[in-house]
């Protein structure tokens, strides 16, 4: 058997884990094992595919990134292509990428991405292509899986962040608005705002009214706490109003959300008096050093995917679903985007602690 992995979408911690597990766990099954490089460029001629042992893959558990390099501008299906006048537009590489299959003599690709790289993976196995997928993603927005690795580690990030800005906003007796991703999921925004003790936690299932957010502070400056956390996560939204975007999206990408935290911070700034200061995490939250959790999670989405390949099971993706990994249809799982559910004991444990969710 020869296997390719590839990483596509914006990078998490925990794919170099998942990277030595499918290399490590393939190796010991007499296969050999490859790595395409920067999503699926390199099998469309844009990077390499590259041969990967147990020396490849050493001592790479712990280390933040991917050692294949990644794109979250690498959609086979709309290739960005520049013209002659200089204009951008989309083309349709997907039978390239069957064809350098081919090429290599590969008998399996197991694709480790997000929404965006996973359903690139279902199409591609549409059309024929031996696929494996295993979600991955900090914004924990896959159906179908528990949670992904790279979460955990940048909701700690997260969390220790506004531990760091509580001291400063203390002692200054100001308002700190913390910005965090997730796109349009406010995973990571509740769960670093719960553990960080956030006053205010802003998500994008939730439309926020301004009038509430301030209503909180001015509340606790009455109680004499004269500082305040609000988190906002990047694509929440006020009730009247619209997400913020840093950039539109073009030929080939998709919309860039931020700025919503700086908005947040000017409106409070206005509506209340406060001196506001406003921090956007960006991306610090990719990085780092995976956690225990995501590391083990990663190693054992590595081991599930070889598994699904022994056994044929292509179009499959991996999923945790405690205690056990196990595998589902990407067709099941690709229709239902995982968002924070509004009846969910997370969101009540927010409410009854009094914190602010804007609504
Ligand atoms: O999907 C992961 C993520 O980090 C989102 O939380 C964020 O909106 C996006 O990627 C940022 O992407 P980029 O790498 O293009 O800045």
């Amino acid at each position: 058997m020869r296997v390719a992995i590839c990483t596509g979408g914006g990078d998490a911690p925990g794919l170099n884990a998942v990277i030595r597990s499918v290399v490590l766990t393939g190796t010991n099954r007499g296969w050999e094992m490859h790595g395409v490089e920067q999503g699926f460029g390199g099998l469309l001629g844009e990077a390499d595919v590259v041969s990967l042992g147990r020396r490849e893959v050493y001592g790479i558990t712990h280390v933040g990134g991917t050692i294949l390099g990644t794109t979250n501008r690498g959609n086979p299906f709309k290739w960005p292509r520049r013209e002659a006048d200089g204009s951008w537009s989309e083309v349709d590489r997907s039978n390239e990428v069957l064809a350098a299959f081919r090429e290599h003599r590969l008998d399996a690709l197991i694709v480790v991405g997000g929404d965006g790289t996973l359903h690139i993976a279902f199409e591609l196995w549409k059309k024929g292509l031996p696929v494996v997928g295993i979600p991955k993603t900090i914004d924990n927005d896959v159906g179908g899986t528990l949670v992904t690795f790279g979460f955990d580690t940048a909701v700690s990030t997260a969390t220790d962040a506004i531990d760091k800005v509580r001291s400063t906003a203390a002692s200054h007796r100001r308002v700190l608005v913390v910005e965090l991703m997730g796109r349009n999921a406010g995973w990571i925004a509740l769960n670093s705002g719960l553990a960080g003790d956030a006053d205010v936690v802003l998500i994008p299932e939730i439309p926020f009214e301004m009038e509430k957010v301030c209503a909180k502070i001015l509340e606790r400056e009455e109680r004499g706490l004269h500082h305040s956390i609000v988190v906002v996560a990047e694509g929440a939204a006020p009730k009247s109003g619209e997400v913020s975007l840093n950039a539109a999206a073009g030929p080939g990408f998709s919309a860039r959300l931020g700025g919503m935290g700086n908005k947040v911070a000017q409106w409070i700034s206005e509506m209340t008096g406060k001196e506001t200061r406003a921090v956007a995490l960006g991306h610090l939250q990719r990085g780092g050093t995976p956690t225990t959790f995501d590391r083990l999670l990663a190693l054992r989405f590595g081991a599930e995917a070889t598994r699904a390949v022994a056994a044929g099971r292509f179009g499959d993706m991996v999923a945790y679903k405690p205690p056990k990994v196990e595998t589902l249809s990407l067709e099941v799982v690709l229709g239902q985007a995982k968002l924070v559910p509004l009846d969910g004991d997370t969101i009540c444990t927010a409410r009854e602690l009094g914190v602010s969710l804007g609504d």
